[in-house]
């Protein structure tokens, strides 16, 4: 049963909206809520959120959408493909609903939230009169709200797409479930930086970063109730700027300088970040913050200057390559990794061959690489000079043939080394348990499962594409 069964926080929800809840009640805990997430870690870190908003209403979590009584689609809107999976997920769930109703007499609550909810409300009330809740992700701590406007008999809709006045976070409840040995933090929310080709400003709305404090207690109830790593989030992490209590601002360098200070945190990571952003403080950082892991995803997108033009950037390839260079020499051994576009409107053959050079000069440990995708509303959707698709797919292939080979040598080279491994999970074999080497690498290794939430020293016996072998030694080592 979730720890925090807060009848506090109901009856705060009930003095800040002025309505009626259901009362928190235990007999009430039966209700099950199921949460499918698409996108980016931030996406997870909300589902997580809204589970926690809901307990008080008596929602538990379920793994199983059958038999659930409220399900919610948390949503991704940056590529087409992902929008649309939504529409064909909602198709299955509609047929479910019905088979509910039909067989069991019980009204299944069918709730869209992320950026698909920002972005096409209207839409998705339209093409899928079934969901009852629409909320976008500035407003889902509205959830216990609109659960209890739902009105069966009428058939209303319900959609939240606002940008509030009041602070998200703030109206999030102060207790939260258990998240695991690794969990996720929500540090920046939103973009001003508005690329050409960019869904997120529109969707997650303008920059926002939380308070250095409310950020630290978060991360001491995370660490007390077990977790070791976080890996602090933001659209633009690097670009946080929070209030530090005291009249100034803390850049993420120096909130992770003091998140370091807190006893039990044994690993920090973040993302995602924008080269612009990336200060001396924070690449400081990386050379004297020990708990700081020697990984950083730094997407560039383009290795064409004319293409990073086009793309609204607002950096050459020169200043990405300084500050890896700079990266590099208060901490050698840093594995990079990064996204790539290809396709983007009027991008040459040239434009494309200084992709592939930009990433032979790099050596990535990992990356992410997509065909662009026309997003409505964004700039560069209109452009004329859009790339045919056959272009695209070739493009993609080779560029992802270079940045596998880029991987799978890297891995390589870690073989032998002795690393750090914090256990999170059993693995995928018998006996087998899993976890992270400190440059985000998956290790599987023989292991017992009650090392989930140790750091254990690994050898890395063996390179696999997207993953390494590890063999245990019982002896703990620096990274
Ligand atoms: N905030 C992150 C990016 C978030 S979106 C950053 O600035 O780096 C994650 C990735 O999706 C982007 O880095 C980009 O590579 C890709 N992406 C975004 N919009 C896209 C589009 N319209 N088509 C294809 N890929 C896109
Ligand atoms: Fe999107 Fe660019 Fe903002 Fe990243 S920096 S979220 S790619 S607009
Ligand atoms: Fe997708 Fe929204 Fe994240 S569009 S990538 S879920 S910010």
């Amino acid at each position: 049963m979730r720890l925090f069964l807060d009848h506090l926080y109901v009856k705060a929800v009930k003095e800040r909206h002025g309505f009626a809840l259901l009362e928190c009640d235990k007999a009430l805990l039966t209700k099950k809520l199921y949460i499918k997430t698409y996108g980016c870690q931030m996406n997870v870190y909300d589902s997580d959120r809204m589970a926690d908003v809901l307990a008080p209403l008596g929602y538990a979590p379920t793994d199983m959408v059958d038999g659930a009584d409220m399900v919610i689609l948390n949503t991704c809107h940056i590529r087409e493909k992902a929008s649309e999976k939504v529409f064909s997920e909602l198709g299955r769930l509609r047929q479910l609903k019905e088979r509910v109703a039909d067989q069991q007499g019980r009204c299944m609550t069918i709730a869209v939230a992320g950026c698909v909810a920002q972005a096409e409300g209207e839409e998705i009330t339209r093409r899928a009169p079934w969901v009852d809740i629409v909320v976008g992700p500035q407003t889902y701590h509205r959830l216990p709200e609109l659960v209890s406007q739902i009105d069966p008999s009428s058939r209303n809709r319900i959609i939240d797409t606002d940008f509030p006045e009041e602070v998200k976070f703030d109206c999030l409840p102060g207790e939260h479930a258990p998240r695991g040995p690794a969990a996720f933090l929500s540090v920046q929310e939103g973009c001003d930086k508005f690329c050409a080709f960019c869904v997120v400003p529109y969707t997650r709305g303008s920059e926002f970063s939380r308070p250095a404090k409310k950020v630290l207690d978060e991360a001491r109830r995370l660490v007390a109730s077990g977790t070791r790593e976080l890996t602090l989030l933001g659209q633009n992490v690097n670009a946080y700027h929070g209030d530090n209590g005291s009249g100034g601002v803390w850049s993420l360098g120096r909130l992770i300088r003091a998140l370091a200070d807190i006893d039990g945190l044994e690993r920090i990571r973040y993302t995602t970040s924008h080269p612009l952003d990336m200060d001396d403080e924070l690449i400081a950082a990386h050379g004297n913050v020990p708990q700081l892991m020697p990984y950083l995803h730094l997407p560039i997108q383009s290795g064409s200057n004319h293409i990073l033009q086009e793309m609204n950037r607002r950096h050459t390839r020169d200043i990405y390559m300084a500050v890896i260079d700079k990266l590099r020499t208060v901490r050698p051994d840093i594995a990079m990794s990064g996204d790539f576009i290809v396709g983007f409107p009027g991008e040459s053959d040239q434009d494309f061959a200084d992709t592939l050079a930009l990433v032979s000069k790099v050596g990535y440990a990992s990356a992410y690489s997509f065909k662009y995708s026309p997003r409505p509303g964004t700039p560069a959707a209109n452009v004329e000079k859009q790339v045919p698709e056959s272009v695209k797919s070739e493009r993609l292939e080779s560029l992802q043939q270079l940045l596998n080979a880029q991987q799978f040598a890297f891995n390589k080279n870690t073989e032998g080394k002795l690393v750090d491994v914090l256990v999170e999970r059993a693995g995928g074999r018998v006996g087998q348990m899993a976890g992270r080497s400190p440059y985000m690498q998956a290790v599987n290794f023989i292991g017992e499962a009650d090392q989930i939430g140790q750091i254990v020293s690994c050898r890395l016996s063996a390179a696999r594409q997207n993953s390494m072998k590890g063999e245990i030694i019982n002896m703990k080592v620096a990274v």
